[in-house]
């Protein structure tokens, strides 16, 4: 939500805020803006995309070597030039990026009116920067002395980059709770939201934590706690490629992340599994994993897709491991008072590993006790910082704002993690144990083969572009995978869809069924193929048209669907790694056909980093 991005050092700053910015577009597209030293103070800001504010600054005189930069999804004001970021204060004196929101600004702004102060937007952020100007002033202290105290007596989340007429040499950042890098080159300072727009400059970064101030003035880097104690930059090597960031000749980056699946399944397992030896190891989970052997429950907590990913690893553990799981929206967990105790272990699962109510559901959980696991995809991000233990999915970056790679790789992992805990308690025995791993890496290569079938998959989503709803069934484990599916179709191509286990249909769903309503079936040869059968002909008796997802080979299913797509087989509960491809395709090329936008679709981001 948002994305930042400001550069100090001996380059043009522009051409580089500008890229990141791109960059940093899947967080945002709503407006975009900078400023930069360049005579004086200015801010540039427009509505739209960043090419939009790069055509606007075209021909423009824009040399500086200090700058900051802004994309934006609204929170406080409508998408709007004059609520694009930056935000200068009341004197001019100061411009701010931000990323985040501040709960008690509403209070502060009527205290700086009332002081004189006019605002010319409608955001959070606007007052920020005012309310630190005015404590510079009062104090008479230093700015960075002002951001300290500021940061004091605002209430919510934050990454703020701050830029100051008076020091081109000078910028301030901070953070809580939104995400916050620094690419430390030589004599030069990167700051983004996250390292993509840092990593063709350098691969050294220093990831700044919750209350932490970053002062970076004259070519040093200094951090600070919000108490004003010193920090020492703790400079990591970046594990990332700059071709791992960049379409690679696809048309977006979702196809491109849908095609790079059999190399992120692959990934995730690497080093991990070996079926010829029975190895199987998660070394993040090593010290915690006596915990996860004596617990009674496990609780999964994510949003969205992830949120998927846990309920499939709900049947995983179940069946595998025989203990109890539940799977919680986080953004319903934190609000509900949940029971946790003492031996309970949480999971919580994120791609960005910024979401903001998964963070907070974790806080919760700890603060009573709990254990808690992460599995997340980018490395260094604010959800592995703050659990216990943890599994890298180690998927690559994901830019599509459609979550597709990231999926398939946490089911991986969390398979992975319920077969380890499943051996270690002797749930399963050692035959099925070496079979499901065999299955396992066989995984991608049967990825392989159904996006060998992308061109049939693009021919029935041309059959169904104009749909105006569309239903997912799918039984046991491949419930979610209904769901997942309808999920991806309503974001990218605005088709109303819906996903329910199978047998629900006959509870409600069914009086939708007409012949226009495409139902997409998972109806893979698994212990309920008959049942699944049965639902399939209750759809076919309403004239609705079947897209089946079956199991190579199958003839029954073929001869009452419309369109069917074959899966390799594999064991019962890895089909989701199978079955849920054909569904990521099905929603890219509908939505292509509908000329909308898939890697950046309306009114969404790819981190929630607010509630
Ligand atoms: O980064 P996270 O996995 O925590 O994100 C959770 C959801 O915001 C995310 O999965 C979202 O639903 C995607 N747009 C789904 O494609």
């Amino acid at each position: 939500m948002c994305g930042i991005v400001a550069y100090v050092g001996h380059r043009e700053a522009y051409p580089i805020i500008i890229k990141g910015l791109k960059r940093l577009e899947y967080r945002g597209y709503d407006s975009a803006g900078i400023a930069l030293m360049n005579g004086d103070l200015n801010v540039y800001k427009k509505k739209g995309k960043v090419a939009d504010l790069e055509q606007y600054l075209e021909g423009q005189k824009l040399n500086s070597t200090i700058g900051i930069g802004h994309t934006r999804w609204a929170t406080h004001g409508e998408p709007s030039d004059r609520n694009a970021h930056p935000h200068y204060s009341e004197n001019k004196n100061l411009a701010i990026i931000h990323n985040g929101i501040i709960e008690n600004y509403a209070s502060l702004k009527q205290d700086l009116e009332n002081r004189g102060h006019v605002f010319h937007s409608d955001t959070d952020s606007e007052v920020f920067i005012h309310f630190i100007e005015d404590i510079q002033q009062n104090a008479k202290c230093s700015l960075e002395e002002a951001v300290r105290l500021a940061l004091s007596k605002v209430v919510g989340a934050y990454a703020i980059v701050i830029i100051s007429r008076d020091n081109n040499n000078q910028l301030i950042a901070a953070r809580k709770g939104s995400p916050l890098v620094i690419g430390v080159g030589k004599d030069e300072f990167f700051l983004a939201s996250d390292a993509t727009p840092i990593i063709e400059y350098t691969n050294e970064v220093v990831y700044v934590n919750d209350l932490e101030i970053a002062i970076i003035r004259d070519n040093k880097l200094t951090i600070k706690t919000i108490e004003n104690t010193d920090n020492t930059p703790y400079i990591q090597k970046l594990d990332l490629e700059l071709e791992a960031i960049e379409k690679g000749g696809y048309d977006h980056f979702m196809l491109k992340e849908i095609f790079e699946q059999p190399k992120s399944i692959k990934d995730a397992m690497r080093g991990r599994i070996n079926s010829e030896n029975n190895h199987l190891v998660l070394g993040g989970l090593r010290d915690y994993m006596n915990r996860m052997l004596s617990t009674n429950r496990i609780v999964i907590i994510a949003c969205g897709t992830s949120w998927h990913a846990g309920l499939v690893a709900e049947y995983i553990f179940e069946e595998l491991a025989r203990v109890n799981v539940e799977v919680e929206y986080a953004s319903e967990f934190r609000y509900r008072n949940p029971v946790i105790n003492e031996g309970d272990v949480i999971i919580a699962i994120s791609q960005s590993g910024e979401t903001a109510d998964t963070l907070a559901a974790i806080e919760l959980a700890k603060s009573k006790g709990a254990i808690i696991f992460g599995v997340c995809n980018v490395v260094g991000s604010s959800i592995p910082r703050a659990t216990h233990a943890g599994a890298y999915l180690h998927a690559g970056p994901e830019i599509g704002v459609a979550s597709t790679k990231a999926f398939t790789a946490q089911v991986t992992v969390l398979t992975m993690m319920a077969l380890s805990l499943a051996q270690k308690k002797g749930t399963i025995t050692e035959s099925k144990f070496h079979e499901l791993l065999v299955d396992l890496e066989q995984i991608p290569t049967k990825v392989e083969q159904i996006l060998a079938q992308s061109e049939k998959i693009k021919y029935i989503s041309q059959e169904f572009k104009d749909a105006k709803n569309f239903l997912y069934l799918g039984r046991g484990v491949n419930f979610p995978v209904a769901l997942e599916g309808a999920l991806k179709l309503k974001e990218i191509s605005y088709i109303h869809a819906e996903g329910y286990p199978a047998a629900e249909m006959k509870h409600g769903p069914i009086a939708l069924i007409d012949e226009e309503m495409p139902v997409v079936v998972v109806a893979t040869k698994d212990n309920s193929y008959e049942k699944i059968v049965s639902n399939i002909q209750e759809v076919r008796a309403r004239k609705g048209k079947v897209i089946a997802i079956v199991t190579e080979g199958e003839t029954h299913i073929q001869k009452m669907s419309d369109f069917v797509i074959e899966i390799p087989a594999t064991h019962d509960l890895l089909v989701p790694l199978l079955a849920v491809i054909p569904l990521q395709l099905l929603s890219y090329y509908i939505a292509i056909y509908r000329g909308c936008n898939v890697d950046q679709p309306r009114n969404l981001a790819k981190s929630v980093t607010v509630e």
